[in-house]
């Protein structure tokens, strides 16, 4: 479920942008600009995942289970509003990036980083046209289609012994190293943690 703040502030930036451009008559450049921002939010919904934030409990367990250390290249492969991202920086001291693919969200995600006061990094775009070469650590919330279309990428990019945290959803045939079990009284759901190089068995 989205929390309350992130269905407030979603909404509140939704009502503001069509009060602001919408024209009685629209025209071409009005039509763009929805499409601009429709369009992505549209596709993050069906390709990747839509904007659901990790409960605030199972983002600090995500954090803290894998073992992320100070200075650790961290990524939120669809970051939403960046809560995975700023409290790696904040609580472990890594070098967190966040890629967000749609633009209301990605709004989001920067006002909050201002209440964060967070140093980690939020970048617009499809995390797939970015290098994960350099990860140590990647932080996911995705719909289980949409992790198996990443193994490609996950394969070809991350070095060996990096590590995916994904929560609520496992990663197709891969071998986890390490299974957090869900908590309902909590509201937290699995979280799996596998390692590049251990994906598969001997
Ligand atoms: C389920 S939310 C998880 C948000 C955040 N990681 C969390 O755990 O609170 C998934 C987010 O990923 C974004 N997204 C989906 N596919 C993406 C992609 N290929 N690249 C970047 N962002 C993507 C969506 O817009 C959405 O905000």
């Amino acid at each position: 479920m989205i929390d309350l703040l992130s269905f407030s502030v979603i909404s509140a930036l939704t009502i503001l942008v069509i009060m602001f451009t919408m024209p009685k008559t629209p025209d071409l450049f009005m039509i763009i600009i929805f499409s601009l921002i429709l369009i992505p939010t549209l596709i993050a919904l069906i390709q990747g995942a839509p904007f659901v934030p990790t409960p605030m409990k199972a983002a600090k367990k995500m954090i803290n289970v894998a073992g992320i250390k100070k200075d650790d290249k961290v990524v939120d492969i669809g970051c939403g509003d960046g809560r995975l991202v700023y409290l790696a920086a904040k609580e472990q001291g890594a070098k967190a990036v966040g890629f967000e693919l749609s633009p209301l969200v990605y709004l989001f995600a920067k006002i909050r980083q201002l209440l964060w006061r967070s140093k980690a990094k939020i970048r617009f775009g499809d995390f797939r046209m970015f290098d994960l070469s350099k990860t140590d650590y990647i932080v996911c919330y995705m719909l289980p289609e949409s992790l198996k279309k990443f193994i490609p990428k996950f394969e070809k990019e991350l070095k060996k012994g990096a590590k995916i945290v994904s929560y609520a959803f496992s990663i197709a045939d891969w071998e986890p190293v390490f299974i957090e079990p869900s908590n309902p009284i909590d509201n937290v759901a699995k979280i799996w943690v596998y390692e590049i190089g251990k994906q598969y068995k001997k």
